[in-house]
């Protein structure tokens, strides 16, 4: 017989054991199936090795206006300015073959820059901003065009690496005589000021998530030579530090400019340093493919071509071809609206409530942009935060909510108090959103259905979970309270962290709190900025947070760190307090010990067999509760060249390093007058916008 819920929580009053409400408890089952969804596109799979080189070309070419600087005496010559062996794209590669100079890719997007301190810790605004001006060791984006065998971080500016015998060793080689678009050699000077003084260095947070632990905890740098380092690691052959080579987690820095800022070398302080350079100041140096020249707050950002790239083409073109990328100010749902309409040129699509009208302009044959979606890899979850002993210095209140939500009752509650069918039919009705239960993706290559604990929606099971966590509405105003030795009995009242500047966040945290409330659980949403949220986020003063994932759970091999909390500051919902100590649950030794085993193993059958039971361990305790998960469309203008099949918006990485930018152009008879500042170079550090020749 079934209880209902007002007899449930008689029953616990009267002091009735949990066990007696057991019976309208809802078992959990398998997820239920998600609608079929045909990703359009295939990739053309290659080995890396197809893909570039490094090696010395005849003869090297740059934009013709670029010559007059060069006779001014403003530039050295195009094969003085690039790398002895620069990295060579490969034209058998590419989409259309070798590319030519000219026009500008219109970003839009809903960000806004904070500066250009990315070490420490400053957003340039996304939406590929960041990805265009900054270099990494090693590149994942392209990886979802790699062939399965091969399947391994590709070069950049590391272009080789090996491990010692023993595995404990990594040597990494830097390309040799690269330099930042000021003209300042790239060497292991910039690694060094990279990892002692903003990953070591625990008062800098840089942007993404690379901190001491992501090497490995107790993992050391050492320097052999300008161009040659080593990483001291922990365990044997830790393959995913590969992957920790690359975007988001080790992209230096250009160490001239902001060693002298940085406390370490009398700088004024760490405020000064992470300030030093704001969005104002123009030219700052960068290893990526442009330079900013031009800032309008809540107007527009310009860069303006790198002239020291150290990329080319077979035919010894210096890239990139674009001489622009613009990045309007404005949101990111105009994103959509304008790469549709042809004012803009490229978005993610991925705020599903845009896709029944970007789709239905798409189709017309005479629309400006393509649009293809890809794999399911927009996934939202909701998190709670779990550290009971001190992260974010909690009051109260907060603290009260942190020990709830360490109740695995509590979090069943949670779960099955969404109705998730209600969710994605609230962004977009079609088969675009799966019922997503947390924890790795349905359809990527580590998920397995039969390891996957999905707790169907009920409110009379979500209710009699939160009754056996010892919550009733004891006030009778239709919200649960504490138990009356728990902040006197009040109401449990819990704040929800959200991004203000993406609408289906927003969407998705109305739908949670008007989900909770109907099950009792008052919900207020706090909602900021993203660039508060995630400094909030960091810093650990929230209660629960809804999180767009990233590529760990897509992935796997990638930030496979950030699955379990390994380290003091690995695990997004659970940081370790100010002493260092994390108050690990259970459960979460356990998805300690499947993560390191993971990182441990070569052995693929062993991998899979982990992961496995890691989906397992994290969907039967709901460490995190998934809310929906969905595919996301490409929309580029068709004017652009060389753009790889089957390229997601967001698996390893964001579509603005997945299409490789660089190697983007339009054909001439295609080309539009869209460069705000043609015919110029960066100017010098330190001043503003571009140069002329005369
Ligand atoms: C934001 C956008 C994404 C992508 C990334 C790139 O997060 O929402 O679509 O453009 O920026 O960093």
């Amino acid at each position: 017989m079934k209880l209902n819920s007002r007899a449930a929580v008689a029953a616990l009053l009267l002091g009735v054991a949990p066990a007696a409400l057991v019976a309208q408890i809802v078992a959990p089952t398998t997820p239920p199936p998600a609608p079929a969804f045909e990703a359009q596109g295939e990739p053309v799979f290659k080995n890396r090795a197809d893909v570039y080189s490094y090696r010395a070309l005849p003869a090297y070419q740059q934009p013709a206006y670029m010559d007059a600087f060069v006779a001014a005496g403003l530039l050295p010559p195009v094969a003085e300015r690039l790398p002895a062996e620069p990295l060579v794209f490969s034209t058998a590669a590419t989409e259309d073959g070798v590319g030519v100079y000219g026009d500008v890719m219109r970003h839009v997007i809903g960000g806004r820059p904070e500066g250009w301190n990315f070490w420490g810790g400053q957003s340039q605004g996304w939406g590929g901003i960041d990805i265009g001006m900054t270099e990494c060791l090693t590149r994942t984006g392209p990886l979802f065009e790699i062939n399965a065998d091969d399947l391994q971080p590709l070069p950049n500016l590391a272009k080789s690496w090996e491990w010692s015998e023993d595995g404990m060793s990594l040597t990494v080689h830097l390309i040799e005589g690269a330099k930042w678009s000021d003209g300042d050699p790239f060497d292991t000077e910039d690694i060094d000021f990279y990892w002692n003084n903003v990953v070591m260095d625990p008062e800098v947070s840089p942007l993404m998530a690379a901190t001491q632990d992501t090497y490995g905890t107790g993992t050391t740098l050492e320097i052999v030579d300008a161009y040659t380092f080593k990483l001291n690691v922990t365990t044997p052959f830790p393959s995913q530090v590969l992957y920790a080579l690359a975007y988001g987690n080790f992209c230096p820095g250009p160490s001239h400019m902001l060693k002298p800022h940085h406390p370490a070398f009398g700088g004024a302080s760490y405020e000064a340093f992470v300030n030093a350079f704001p969005p104002e100041f123009m030219n700052f140096p960068v290893m990526g493919a442009w330079v900013p020249v031009e800032y309008r707050p809540d107007d527009i950002v310009v860069l303006r071509r790198n002239p020291y790239y150290w990329k080319v083409d077979e035919a010894g073109n210096q890239l990139p071809y674009l001489n622009e990328v613009h990045y309007r100010l404005s949101t990111w749902s105009d994103r959509d609206t304008q790469a549709v309409a042809g004012t803009g040129d490229f978005s993610n699509l991925e705020q599903a409530e845009n896709y029944v009208e970007a789709l239905r302009r798409a189709a017309d044959p005479a629309a400006p942009a393509r649009l293809a979606f890809g794999p399911r890899t927009i996934g939202y979850s909701l998190y709670m935060n779990f550290s009971a002993n001190g992260w974010g210095e909690p009051d109260e209140r907060a603290q009260a909510v942190r020990d709830l939500n360490r109740n695995a009752d509590f979090r069943m509650g949670v779960t099955q108090a969404i109705d998730r069918v209600r969710i994605g039919e609230s962004l977009v009705k079609g088969p675009f959103t799966a019922q997503y239960p947390g924890g790795l993706y349905p359809g990527t290559s580590y998920y397995d259905e039969a390891s996957t604990v999905f707790y169907p929606y009920s409110l009379e099971s979500a209710k009699a979970h939160f009754a056996n966590a010892g919550l009733a509405d004891t006030d009778g105003n239709g919200f649960l309270n504490f138990p009356a030795d728990v902040l006197g009995g009040a109401d449990v009242q819990i704040t929800l962290l959200n991004n203000a500047d993406m609408s289906t966040d927003g969407n998705l945290a109305e739908a949670v709190v008007a989900m909770m409330e109907e099950a009792g659980i008052k919900v207020a949403l706090n909602t900021l900025s993203s660039n508060d949220m995630d400094s909030v986020g960091l810093q650990g003063g929230w209660d629960w947070r809804i999180f767009r994932n990233g590529s760990d759970l897509i992935t796997v091999v990638q930030n496979t760190e950030q699955l379990a909390p390994l380290g003091p500051q690995t695990m997004r919902t659970h940081f370790a307090n100010a002493a260092g100590e994390i108050d690990l649950m259970p459960f979460e030794e356990e998805l300690n010990t499947l993560i390191s085993g993971f990182i441990a193993t070569q052995d693929p059958a062993a991998r899979v067999e982990l992961m496995k039971q890691y989906q397992k361990v994290y969907t039967e305790n709901v460490y995190g509760v998934g809310l929906t998960a969905y595919p996301g469309a490409l929309i580029i203008n068709k004017r652009f060249s060389n753009i790889p099949a089957g390229a997601p918006i967001f698996m390893y990485n964001w579509a603005e390093d997945n299409i490789y930018r660089e190697r983007v152009f339009v054909a001439a008879d295609a080309q539009q007058d869209y460069e705000l500042h043609p015919d110029t170079i960066p100017g010098a550090p330190g001043s503003a916008g571009a140069v002329t020749a005369n």
